[in-house]
């Protein structure tokens, strides 16, 4: 969503070059039309409404799955992967469109590369794969009736699509199809905004791609639009897009990124929760760069990504983590050792986290909160203790300690995750404290408190603030004993 770093200037320039590339892109798009062609207008309006109403009703069927899921891979591979600059290279490098083109050519990857990505998925402990189907460069990894520009037709010579989907499918993982809207390379991706010839040809053209790939690969779970970048909804015609997905994938989600609402919001490389009652998705890279980036050296460790993740999981949201695959597919090792150490935490976590509902819990500096009903899990980040503090303050005893403030909740017992040890505690009305606990973080990286409670937890240390008993100012009675 980097747009205004867009000169459109030189955008329009580069895409006048396209109308006379070398890649053909066909007439043959009459099937992308039949839902235009056959209405008028009136009724056109009348179905999409029902159709969207329809979309509406059934969102929280359709998305149960999802909800439970919190955790999916999101893979951005395409032909500027074989440059390794940024899947934005083209544009922010300004490589003239003709020469771009020649990657496809040159972009050759091993077979069933995507059983690689499916096979790490599963360790990582995610639920769901997201591919870019087409990004913003205009090349199509799937076969297209619509145009040359595609996997079959170039340097693959096979459709990656449907590696991917089967791939995904034999280690059990639902399957979503990323697709950008804004398109580089086609000849009218620009000037669809301002003229209606174009417009026309480029909104057939995208709505028929969208159609091939809702039509030739079975069911699937999820639509990822991307950048809707020249035109507003309307000239989109997203409604209508959206209801041509839904007649082909009646149970299929999709995102907000082709002007519409969707059933999901999509935050960017932030963790930010969306208004109650509303799902949502924080998509983030592991180092700096969706696509393969050789030079890109960012990378975030473990500890970050499982906080991100119990993060996302604690205002009800799921973590789209993105690999970028380097061209001939492997997965860069960076990526394997982070998701493979997620994998191993979530194999004895993952009740923390997968099927947990969005909580009412303050800011913690040392840890994230999860709950599933009654129950809280305190995901500890920095483990508490070797402070000369416990020895002086009864707070603190028997080391080590850990204490929550402002729990609001009646609690019954706590234990370990990692071993499933019971862990003594005391209560009052400001504090949870989890006393005699190992020096050591039992678990990495972060180890997981199971916490059975009353009631629905909520911790609000803001509300102890002004009912703590607050002595008297200076150096009282009670410091002076
Ligand atoms: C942005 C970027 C794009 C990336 C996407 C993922 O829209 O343009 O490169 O695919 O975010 O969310």
């Amino acid at each position: 969503m980097k747009m205004d770093s867009v000169s459109r200037r030189l955008f329009l320039k580069q895409l006048s070059v396209a109308g006379a590339g070398a890649i053909v892109y066909s007439a043959r798009n009459a099937e992308g039309l039949s839902i235009a062609k056959a209405a008028d207008p009136q009724a056109t309006t009348a179905q999409t409404s029902s159709v969207l109403n329809k979309e509406a009703a059934t969102r929280a069927q359709r998305m149960a799955w999802w909800h439970e899921a919190k955790f999916g891979m999101f893979i951005h591979w395409g032909l500027y992967s074989v440059v390794g600059q940024h899947e934005w290279a083209m544009e922010a490098e300004g490589i003239p469109i003709l020469q771009y083109e020649l990657l496809a050519k040159h972009f050759q990857p091993k077979p069933n590369a995507a059983r690689e990505w499916a096979r790490l998925a599963r360790r990582a402990g995610q639920k769901y794969m997201v591919m870019t189907t087409k990004h913003h460069e205009g090349f199509c990894h799937f076969d297209s009736k619509l145009t040359d520009y595609c996997a079959t037709r170039q340097g693959p010579g096979r459709d990656l699509v449907r590696e991917f989907v089967d791939a995904a499918r034999a280690e059990g993982l639902r399957v979503g199809f990323y697709y950008s809207l804004m398109d580089w390379h086609h000849p009218d991706g620009v000037r669809c905004k301002t003229d209606e010839g174009a417009r026309k040809r480029f909104v057939e053209y995208s709505h028929g791609l969208i159609r091939e790939l809702m039509t030739n690969y079975g069911k699937i779970d999820v639509l990822w639009y991307d950048v809707d970048w020249p035109m507003t909804a309307e000239q989109w015609e997203a409604e209508r897009m959206n209801q041509m997905v839904f007649e082909l994938q009646p149970e299929i989600i999709v995102n907000n990124r082709n002007g519409l609402e969707g059933d999901f919001s999509t935050p960017e490389q932030e963790i930010e929760a969306a208004e109650k009652g509303r799902a949502w998705e924080t998509c983030m890279t592991m180092n700096d760069s969706w696509g393969y980036n050789r030079g890109d050296d960012g990378w975030k460790t473990a500890k970050t990504i499982v906080s991100n993740l119990a993060s996302c999981a604690q205002g009800g949201g799921n973590y789209l983590l993105n690999i970028g695959p380097k061209p001939d597919g492997s997965v860069p090792v960076e990526s394997v050792e982070i998701l493979e150490t997620v994998g191993k935490w979530l194999d004895t976590n993952g009740k923390s986290i997968y099927g947990t509902e969005r909580g009412s819990f303050s800011w913690n500096p040392n840890a994230n909160y999860t709950r599933r009903g009654a129950t809280l899990y305190i995901h500890q980040q920095y483990w508490p203790g070797g402070s000369p503090a416990a020895e002086w303050l009864p707070f603190f005893q028997p080391a080590t300690v850990l204490a929550i403030g402002g729990l609001k909740t009646k609690v019954k017992s706590v234990r370990l995750l990692k071993t499933g040890q019971n862990v003594p505690f005391t209560q009052d009305e400001f504090s949870l404290r989890l006393t005699a606990l190992p020096s050591q973080a039992p678990d990495h990286p972060t180890t997981v408190f199971e916490v059975e409670c009353e009631d629905e937890p909520v911790i609000d240390h803001n509300a102890i603030r002004s009912q703590w008993p607050r002595y008297k100012v200076g150096i009282g009675e009670e410091l002076s004993k």
